[in-house]
C-alpha cells in the first residue's frame, strides 16, 4: 500500500505529475469533481490544525468524495490508551485513505505499516510535513517558474519547524539551489538535516543570524513561526519569538521578484502591512495546498 510519510517517498517525476495535475485542476475543476465519488478520506489530527485538515477535507469534497473527521484527539480512543497501530488498523476498515497529524515523530510511519489503506503524513512533531512541501513547491513553480538556480532563504525556527525540514529535502533534488539558513543560534537546522541532506548532497548553504544582510540575494524567503509547543521552557520561547519580523521597510532591501512564503499560521513574523505587497505569496500558498492535496489523493487512490 502506497503511503506518503516523507517528501522523498515521491520521486521528482511524481512531483512534476502532481504539479501538472494541480495546475489542471485549477484550470478545469469540473473535470475532477466526481473522481473520488464513493471514496472516504479519514482525517486524524492529534495536534491542532486549521489549514492542513480543512484543506484535506475541502480537497476530498471537491473530488466528490466524503470525509470522516477526527479533529479532537481528546474525543478519540487515543485518550483511552489505544495505540497508533491499532487506530490505523481500525480506520482501514472505515475509509479508503487517511491523513494523520501527530505530536510524536514517526507516528504516521507506524500507522502506515499497520494500515491497509494509504496513509499521508500531515505533520509529525518537529520532524516532517510533506504535504505542506507540496503546497510550497506548487507555489514556487507558479511564482518563479522553476526549481533550479534559486537562492532560498529559510528564516525563523529551523530547529523545530517541520515544514522547513521537508522543504530542504524536496529542493535538495534540484540543480544549483543555495540555502540561506537564517535563525537564532538556538534554533539552527538540526544536525541530521544538515548532515543527511545538505552535506550529503554537497548543497550550497550558509548559516546566519542576520536577515537584513542576506535579504538582497534571495529569490525565495520562507518565514516560519517559532514553534512554541515544542519548547521545554516558556522563557526561551518569549526570548526568541520575535527574532525576525518582516516589514515593508525591510523589504526595500529585497529583489523586486522575491517570493515571500510562510506555511502559516503567522504570529508576528510578517507584519500585516506586508500582505498587500505583490511579493507576498503566503495566502496563495495556502490555496495551493488544497490543489496539491487533491492531486495527491488522486495519485494514492490510483486515479491519476
Ligand atoms: C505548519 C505546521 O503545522 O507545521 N502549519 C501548517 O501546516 N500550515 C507550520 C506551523 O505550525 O508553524
Amino acid at each position: 500500500m502506497r503511503s506518503v510519510i516523507d517528501i522523498c517517498d515521491l520521486s521528482v517525476a511524481e512531483i512534476e505529475k502532481l504539479i501538472s495535475t494541480a495546475n489542471d485542476i485549477i484550470e478545469n475543476p469540473k473535470k475532477y469533481s466526481e473522481k473520488c465519488h464513493g471514496k472516504k478520506l479519514a482525517t486524524l489530527f492529534f495536534e491542532p490544525s486549521t489549514r492542513t485538515r480543512l484543506s484535506f477535507e475541502a480537497a476530498m469534497y471537491e473530488l466528490g468524495g466524503n470525509v470522516l473527521s477526527m479533529a479532537d484527539a481528546g474525543s478519540s480512543s487515543a485518550s483511552k490508551g489505544e495505540s497508533v497501530a491499532d487506530t490505523a488498523k481500525m480506520i482501514s476498515c472505515y475509509a479508503d485513505i487517511m491523513a494523520m497529524r501527530h505530536h510524536k515523530e514517526g507516528a504516521p510511519l507506524v500507522a502506515s505499516t499497520n494500515a491497509t489503506i494509504p496513509v499521508i503524513n500531515a505533520g509529525d512533531g518537529g520532524h516532517n510535513h510533506p504535504t505542506q512541501t507540496l503546497a510550497d513547491l506548487l507555489t514556487i513553480k507558479r511564482e518563479k517558474g522553476r526549481f533550479d538556480n534559486l537562492t532560498v532563504g529559510l528564516c525563523g525556527d529551523l530547529k523545530f519547524g517541520r515544514t522547513v525540514h521537508s522543504l530542504i529535502n524536496a529542493l535538495s533534488r534540484y540543480t544549483n539551489i543555495k540555502f540561506v539558513l537564517i535563525s537564532p543560534e538556538e534554533l539552527r537546522i538540526p544536525g541530521y538535516v544538515k548532515k543527511d541532506v545538505i552535506l550529503k548532497n554537497g548543497l550550497k548553504y550558509v548559516e546566519t543570524t542576520e536577515l537584513d544582510a542576506v535579504l538582497p540575494e534571495l529569490d525565495v524567503l520562507y518565514m516560519t513561526r517559532v514553534q512554541r509547543e515544542r519548547f521545554f521552557n516558556e522563557d526561551d520561547y518569549l526570548r526568541l519569538k520575535d527574532s525576525y519580523v518582516l516589514t515593508p521597510e525591510k523589504l526595500k532591501l529585497a529583489k523586486e521578484d522575491l517570493c515571500i512564503m510562510h506555511p502559516l499560521p503567522r504570529v508576528n513574523e510578517i507584519s500585516v502591512r506586508v500582505d498587500d505587497d505583490p511579493r507576498a505569496c503566503y495566502f496563495k500558498q495556502a490555496l495551493n495546498g488544497k490543489y496539491m492535496r487533491m492531486a495527491l489523493i488522486l495519485m494514492l487512490l490510483g486515479e491519476l
